[in-house]
């Protein structure tokens, strides 16, 4: 059976770019991308390529070549799952907010809603693929799902991670380091594996798609978020170290990074990690080693985790003595809010914690991001519930230009890594600001010597004995 319609279920960060990508590669597959949330889907049909839900570059192109031909974005879940062959599974699992595994496990509500209305519709037979990250050995409660309450079709469940990164995520999904296709180890498994390995070859070379057990894909997904966060959480461990002693991390990163056992990726000192995964992921992972008992491993990995806590923390801490230990009243504009550049994604971004932890001292931000609206910044800050929306209406401003934000500031933050901040007018911005003026770079992007030059007090993240 050649697949002719994809179902996915899901047209978020990972569900929309990637199902665009495979419609491009596969023209004569028909994919229907489906939503409960009808926003999202009017917005992914929106004829204005600028208001499609994900900003990513090269995305809009992908879209505009495909949609209406071999793509579709609909809120008729039920038609799109009756139609297909293959279904992909690609919502959210977020972190447990109640109950057992409250704030670790990954809430897989989501999951099961969607095994049930598979199972539900379901006449024929189908491959379901886990898109999701999942913990391990989830595939075993979709097969009992659909076994125990569809229609007696036959199901095979396929585990296809994804590891693409937000903000290159069409450069990840055209050129991926590997492809991973875990499944059964059956003679149905392998018909199943072998019928998604025929869709990535289209464009992946074969070499580069990897065939595991369920559960080796499933972990490994896991396992590749953890091994990438805790590369960050190391460095940025190192960039405290670098503070004292006045080694510069920049310096030991390049140093170290050079060694080919180690090598280059993921060694930028930040203000932290954040986005939809890295933390939920360990988390998740962390729950799993303790509910087999293995606490010493739980730890470790937890480690990671509460190392980015206390960078995030460290960064506002930072800011408040070094502006005479009172943010109270004062101004401080927060160049970004994005977890990372190029991005509209703000969950989990160090940028909230940060905010909060000032605004807890009475601070006054101004925020600017090339990407992100007022809406969502409030939404953030409020869906942390540590004071009323009315306060954070009052204390926080967003301004759609970074030269209107900065006007009478005493202080900039720079909480993403956005190309343009390097680019612009520091003349002008430190002329609108108060004096001192002072630069917090929570990315390592400025050029300290030209900033100081101006006449800013700059603290760079992990660059030693930083302000004068
Ligand atoms: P997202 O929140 O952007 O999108 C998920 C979508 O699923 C939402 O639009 C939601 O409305 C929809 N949905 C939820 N339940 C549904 C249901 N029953 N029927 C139809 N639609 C439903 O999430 P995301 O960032 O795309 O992540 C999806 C999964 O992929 C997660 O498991 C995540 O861990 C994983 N992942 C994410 C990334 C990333 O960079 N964001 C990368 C790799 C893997
Ligand atoms: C991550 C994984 O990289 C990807 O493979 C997986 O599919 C989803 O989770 P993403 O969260 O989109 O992707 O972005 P990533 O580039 O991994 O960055 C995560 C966070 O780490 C960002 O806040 C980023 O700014 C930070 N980071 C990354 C650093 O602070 N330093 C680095 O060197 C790299």
């Amino acid at each position: 059976m050649a697949i002719k319609n994809i179902c996915c279920i899901g047209a978020g960060y990972v569900g929309g770019p990637t199902m665009a990508v495979i419609a491009q590669k596969c023209p004569d597959i028909n994919i229907t991308v489906v939503d409960i949330n009808e926003a999202r889907i009017i917005a992914w049909n929106d004829d204005d390529l600028t208001k499609l839900p994900v900003f990513e570059p090269g995305l809009d192109s992908i879209v505009r070549e495909t949609r209406g031909k071999n793509l579709f974005f609909s809120t008729d879940v039920d038609a799109a799952i009756d139609r297909a062959e293959m279904i992909f599974i690609s919502v959210n699992t977020p972190t447990k907010t109640y109950g057992k595994g409250k704030g670790m496990a990954a809430d897989l509500k989501y999951i099961e809603l969607c095994a049930r209305q598979i199972a539900k519709i379901s006449k024929n037979d189908k491959i379901v693929v886990e898109k999701s990250t999942l913990p391990v050995r989830t595939a075993s409660t979709i097969k009992s799902i659909l076994d125990n309450t569809g229609n007696n079709v036959k199901y095979q469940i396929l585990s296809n991670p994804e590891f693409l990164a937000e903000g290159t995520a069409v450069e990840d999904l055209l050129q991926p380091d590997r492809v991973l296709i875990g499944g059964d180890t059956t003679i149905e498994g392998e018909r199943a594996v072998a019928e998604l390995v025929d869709i990535y070859s289209n464009w992946v070379p074969k070499e580069k798609i990897l065939t595991t057990n369920v559960w080796s894909s499933e972990l490994s997904k896991l396992t590749a978020n953890a091994f990438l966060a805790q590369r960050v959480s190391s460095i940025n461990a190192m960039s405290v170290i670098c503070e004292r002693t006045g080694a510069d991390v920049y310096e030991v990163a390049k140093a170290i990074g050079m060694d080919s056992r180690i090598g280059s990726k993921f060694l930028k000192p930040s203000v932290g990690f954040g986005g939809s995964c890295f933390q939920k992921d360990i988390l998740n992972l962390v729950y799993i080693a303790k509910s087999y008992g293995l606490d010493e491993v739980a730890n470790y990995w937890e480690g990671v985790v509460e190392m980015n806590n206390y960078q995030k923390n460290r960064f506002s801490d930072k800011i408040i003595t070094t502006m005479y230990n009172t943010v109270s009243g004062k101004k401080i504009t927060f160049f970004g809010w994005a977890f990372k550049k190029d991005t509209n994604d703000t969950r989990e971004s160090p940028a909230i914690q940060v905010a909060d932890n000032l605004l807890n001292e009475q601070a006054q931000i101004s925020v600017f991001d090339p990407k992100v609206d007022q809406d969502q910044v409030y939404k953030d800050l409020n869906l942390l519930n540590t004071r009323d929306p009315e306060t954070n209406l009052k204390l926080v401003k967003v301004l759609e230009s970074p030269y209107e934000a900065i006007i009478g500031s005493h202080a900039v933050a720079i909480l993403t890594e956005w190309e343009e901040f390097r680019h612009y007018d520091w003349n002008k911005i430190y002329e609108s600001m108060l004096k001192p003026a002072f630069v917090f770079d929570g990315r390592g992007i400025v050029d300290v010597n030209n900033l100081k030059s101006i006449g800013f007090s700059v603290y760079k993240i992990g660059a030693g004995n930083p302000v004068n």
